[in-house]
């Protein structure tokens, strides 16, 4: 039946030799390659291992999706814009932005798909957020910098993570940030173009909404979703980073909903001023008035906001980043 059809599909679509380290091509991969460790990572349709490559010893992490899974949720699209955003990073690698997870290779058996990934040795942002109870200043502006100069790579490649929070920051050896988890994201069809109001609001069943959170207000308003939406989420996570919860809090998923919709958010006493200027400017219902949705070529406009005072965007990877306290 249908589902048949789907599968013999993305069977087509994952066949494709990827391979991104190796010039010349290398027999396909498989699980055989890999000595899987501990599970560290579990997302609705995939588990993400610790593995060790036999041939270099090298650590990476493999994440892994069951295909009857994939189909009996009908989540093959997810996956295949999963690789499509990977390849696309990986192919238009910048150095001075080594800020993403890089796909190593792709493979898969009967039952099950595998991404070899980047292993982040630091693991995910938010439990140093949730340890420290919030960063100081110089900390969360050093991570609010390479959050920005990350967008301003993905966003010129046409590509809009629309799931960025504290879980899908991972951090490397030398903690700094590797962004993951790009199943949710969305390429634009003009990916030059970077006006605010490409939002594409006939887009067929986009009806994907992110981390209750972290969601944008047009999102949950109209399922539609710019750039811009990432500039909101980059919002929360510096209101989160500075005062240790993000914006919109409830127990009910609902109300959290409700309160975004009506921007219903305070900042706690002590909230420093630099910091609260440019998260009022980022946490602005109008998608078209937040900061930075009106640049032309990056985000001057956020790169300029007194709050990254002192900050050299371009050096951010090589320098070492400030203790979180
Ligand atoms: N959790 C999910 N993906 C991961 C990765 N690539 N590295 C470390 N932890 C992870």
């Amino acid at each position: 039946g249908h589902n048949k059809t789907q599968l013999t599909n993305h069977h087509n679509s994952t066949e494709q030799q990827t391979n991104h380290h190796s010039t010349a091509l290398t027999p396909k991969r498989t699980h055989r390659d890999y000595i899987f460790g501990k599970v560290i990572g579990e997302g609705s349709f995939s588990t993400v291992y610790l593995a060790k490559d036999i041939h270099n010893s090298k650590e990476c992490a493999i994440k892994v999706c069951e295909k009857r899974h994939i189909l009996r949720e009908r989540k093959g699209q997810y996956i295949k814009r999963e690789k499509e955003v990977l390849t696309i990073l990986s192919l238009n690698h910048n150095p001075k932005v080594p800020f993403f997870v890089k796909l190593q290779c792709t493979f898969q058996d009967m039952e099950r798909l595998y991404f070899v990934l980047t292993y982040a040795k630091n693991g995910e942002l938010l439990p140093y957020i949730t340890k420290v109870g919030s960063f100081d200043i110089t900390c969360s502006k050093f991570y609010a910098a390479e959050l920005l100069v990350a967008l301003e790579h993905l966003h010129s490649l046409g590509i809009i993570h629309r799931d960025l929070k504290p879980e899908n920051i991972l951090l490397d050896e030398n903690m700094h940030i590797l962004i993951t988890d790009f199943g949710s994201s969305k390429i634009l069809n003009e990916p030059t173009s970077q006006d605010a109001d490409d939002t594409n609001h006939i887009q067929r069943r986009n009806s994907f909404v992110g981390t209750a959170q972290y969601v944008s207000p047009e999102l949950l308003a109209e399922k539609s979703a710019s750039r811009s939406s990432d500039l909101w989420a980059l919002g929360c996570i510096i209101y989160q980073m500075v005062s240790g919860l993000p914006p919109f809090r409830s127990r009910s998923e609902y109300i959290i909903f409700q309160k975004i919709l009506k921007l219903d958010y305070e900042f706690p006493d002590g909230f420093a001023p630099v910091a609260r200027s440019i998260v009022a400017q980022l946490l602005v219902l109008d998608p078209s008035k937040r900061l930075g949705a009106t640049d032309a070529v990056g985000y001057p406009s956020l790169r300029s906001h007194p709050f990254f005072t002192g900050i050299n965007f371009d050096t951010l990877h090589e320098q070492t980043p400030p203790q979180i306290y």
